[in-house]
């Protein structure tokens, strides 16, 4: 499937199911390298970051400490500036080391405001894991510490990543084309 249309809106393939799987393997492996018996706790950025999360600790052969986080930003295609969070596991992260896994850091808000919401929280060190980087749009200083894959300013979906709640069941991720008459 090369082209599919959500909600009226049309989408090309991006990224390959196959491609995103090798990246993920590599992702898990760079960590892996680098944390080694000291992994730290794992906090998924829901909804998005499910799919991807689940594949890339799927290897872990250890013990992991790992939570959830519900934030919204998003509403369509537009980010809504303003995040709301529906769940955090507050009383967990004191003096903890936090891996936060994301689908994908856009204008960097979500994660920057995630950031100074566990470091205000007691979290000692606070790193990312992304599967998706758009830097084009990031508004940021720092940028995420592990990205899967650099991309352009459009908005995509799949594995894991919706349009009003749709696509994430798709194996690839595909981009938004505007379509010129
Ligand atoms: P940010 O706060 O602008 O970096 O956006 C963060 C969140 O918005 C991501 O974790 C996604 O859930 C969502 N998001 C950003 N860009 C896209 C996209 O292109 N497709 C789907 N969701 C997106
Ligand atoms: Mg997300």
């Amino acid at each position: 499937m090369e082209k599919i249309e959500i909600d009226g809106l049309h989408f090309d393939i991006l990224i390959s199911s196959k491609k995103i799987l090798n990246k993920v393997d590599l992702l898990f492996h760079q960590l892996n390298k680098k944390y080694q018996d000291n992994w730290p706790l794992c906090l998924i950025v829901l909804n998005g970051a499910a799919v991807f999360a689940s594949r890339l600790l799927k290897e872990l052969k250890k013990p992991l400490h790992v939570s959830l986080i519900k934030v919204k930003s998003y509403d369509g295609i537009e980010s809504t500036k303003h995040i709301s969070v529906e769940y955090l596991p507050y009383d967990i992260i004191k003096d903890q080391n936090i891996l936060l896994i994301e689908d994908i850091v856009d204008s960097g808000l979500t994660l920057n405001f995630l950031k100074k919401e566990l470091k205000k929280h007691g979290a000692k060190n606070v790193e990312c894991v992304t599967l998706l980087f758009k830097p084009s749009k990031y508004k940021y200083s720092v940028d995420p510490e592990h990205i899967g894959f650099v991309i352009g300013e459009e908005f995509v979906v799949g594995y894991g990543m919706d349009l009003n709640e749709k696509g994430r069941e798709l194996p690839s991720i595909y981009k938004n084309i505007i379509h010129q008459n």
